[in-house]
């Protein structure tokens, strides 16, 4: 499966929008890092993001009442728009991983293969930025399994890439671009890849339970 690129109904499904107020500003774009309280753990990329108040208030948000909001037009999403993608019943990650990758954060995210962090063959990946997602500020991914060839997504709101990151590997840089970028991620498998494929979450440490950002990543659930 090579990597796509969709559109779709942004008025219809607003995660944008829905994302400016959570965070209660007006273009994600400019969001930016609040570097004293950063802790640097590593110079990583991800692990900085997870600490800073914009993407504490995101989580806090989704995890309210309000995340409903989200939720909603997520699942809609998924049965409108994904799961038409295919011609059997679909397993989607209830809920998707989101991303920050600040204009102002410095740090390095390890190209890697999905696979590298046990997931399965059968999981088919998709992005959707909430900012316009290019160059160094979006996701790099090569063209072929062990080409290497990175290339960015280059994706505007209204649009997602499908990709096989299990096998593709794929990675973020150091963002040069001087704009963030905002976006989701999730994982498809398609019902008949079931249950071979299906994750076994009684084989789950304990501390990883409670690690919603893994827990996110494991947890599918069926659109018939
Ligand atoms: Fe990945």
């Amino acid at each position: 499966m090579k990597t796509e690129i969709f559109n779709y109904n942004l008025e219809k499904y607003n995660f944008t929008k829905i994302i400016q107020d959570f965070l209660e500003v007006e273009d994600l774009s400019e969001i930016a890092i609040d570097k004293k309280k950063v802790m640097e753990e590593g110079n990583s990329l991800y692990k900085n993001m997870e600490q800073t108040e914009h993407y504490k208030n995101l989580y806090e948000a989704l995890n309210s009442d309000k995340g409903a909001i989200f939720y909603k037009s997520y699942k809609q999403f998924i049965q409108e728009v994904i799961r038409p993608q295919y011609n059997e019943p679909i397993l989607y990650q209830e809920k998707p991983t989101h991303r920050i990758l600040f204009k102002n954060g410095e740090g390095v995210s390890r190209f890697h293969r999905d696979s590298d962090y046990g997931h399965k063959q059968a999981e088919i990946n998709y992005f959707l930025p909430q900012t316009p997602a290019f160059d160094t500020n979006t996701l790099w991914i090569e063209s072929e399994i062990g080409k290497e060839d990175f290339m960015p997504i280059d994706l505007k709101p209204g649009q997602f890439a499908r990709f096989k990151g299990v096998s593709l590997k794929h990675g973020a840089k150091n963002n040069q671009t001087h704009k963030t970028r905002v976006s989701f991620d999730f994982r498809v498998i398609p019902i008949s890849q079931k249950p071979e494929q299906i994750v076994d979450t009684t084989s789950w440490k304990e501390e990883d339970k409670k690690n919603f950002l893994f827990n996110n990543a494991h947890n599918f659930v069926l659109a018939e």
